[in-house]
């Protein structure tokens, strides 16, 4: 029988995807009735969206994962040692299980593996996965949005707690929203540390094209959100008259992706009818990029005290060991 803890104070999991469902409805009719229009990118992880970012990790234009993969397995015996024995690893988000893998397989002895996401069933599957793998680990998974405040079950061994975070996530959120993350982050972490990837500004051409990928991945990623809302929500997107944008806002060091109304068109939820002009787009998406320093002053400023960094030659992403003050 899997052990499972859920947020203190939180609703039952099987209430959270509901929330979530309502969520949904209430961030997508918002986003609708404001202009500019915009949306949290945590939308576009549904079932389908999910499988059509792992595809996007494969593209030979999406280097974050190969690259983070690669500092992952070249730096794993010194990562270890700043994590020590029988650690406790809080994943924050269920990712991917090859990073996961690759850390604990690193990790001496480690006690306990703690991933949190809203995705019960998603977590569910991870959990299973892993406890065959990991005979000797514990695995209890932790249904909750981990952006909240968390309270977590007591450490059980003599261990760090450290938190993992893979993947760039961090660029996802707006600047007020990552510090907020990490400031609650260094707090659960108190004593123990967090090992957090972060994607590097560069080359504007290089970023262009992971977000522009030739096979359209990331297209059908992004237009999946309204084909989400016509499955969901009941509207009446019609996904051949909007089209994937995303370009590199420079001032702001953020990749941005839009949904570009293609021509005048309507489009209703329920009762509710939205005019979209020619042009007109819905903004679906930040991937901010961070330079060494910034990641790291962001770091300091959230309570943590910035360990070492671990970048590749051509310095694509950047991978940082973060140590949490008791
Ligand atoms: C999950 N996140 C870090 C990805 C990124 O690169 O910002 C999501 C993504 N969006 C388009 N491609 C990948």
């Amino acid at each position: 029988m899997s052990q499972s803890a859920v947020l203190d104070g939180a609703a039952p999991p099987q209430d959270l995807a509901a929330v979530s469902d309502s969520l949904f409805r209430r961030d997508m009719l918002a986003c609708l009735r404001e202009r500019p229009r915009r949306i949290s990118p945590k939308y576009f992880y549904d079932a389908e969206g999910s499988l059509l970012f792992d595809r996007i990790c494969e593209l030979p234009e999406y280097y974050p994962t190969r690259t983070e993969l690669g500092l992952l397995t070249r730096h794993a015996t010194r990562i270890a040692q700043l994590i020590g024995a029988r650690a406790e690893i809080v994943e924050f988000g269920a990712g991917s299980l090859r990073k996961i893998r690759l850390l604990l397989d690193a990790l001496e002895a480690p006690a306990r593996y703690l991933p949190i996401d809203i995705s019960g069933e998603h977590l569910a599957a991870c959990a299973a996965t892993l406890r065959g793998d990991y005979p000797a680990l514990e695995v209890t998974p932790v249904v909750a949005d981990y952006t909240r405040r968390l309270l977590l079950p007591a450490v059980t061994g003599p261990g760090r707690r450290v938190g993992f975070f893979p993947g760039s996530t961090i660029g996802n959120f707006t600047p007020d929203e990552a510090l907020r993350f990490l400031t609650l982050a260094a707090q659960t972490l108190r004593g123990g540390g967090l090992l957090i990837g972060a994607d590097l500004v560069k080359d504007p051409d290089v970023l262009h094209a992971a977000y522009n990928d030739a096979q359209g991945v990331t297209a059908a990623f992004n237009l999946n959100l309204l084909a989400r809302a016509n499955r969901e929500l009941g509207a009446d997107f019609d996904t051949g008259r909007f089209a994937h944008a995303a370009f590199y806002n420079a001032p702001l060091q953020r990749i941005e992706m839009h949904l570009m109304s293609l021509c005048a068109q309507q489009v209703r939820i329920g009762d509710e009818c939205f005019d979209f002009a020619e042009g007109e787009s819905m903004h679906t998406e930040n991937s901010c990029k961070f330079t060494i320093d910034s990641l790291r002053a962001l770091a300091r400023q959230a309570g943590f005290e910035p360990g070492p960094v671990w970048t590749d030659p051509q310095r694509m992403f950047s991978l940082h060991w973060l140590r949490a003050p008791d």
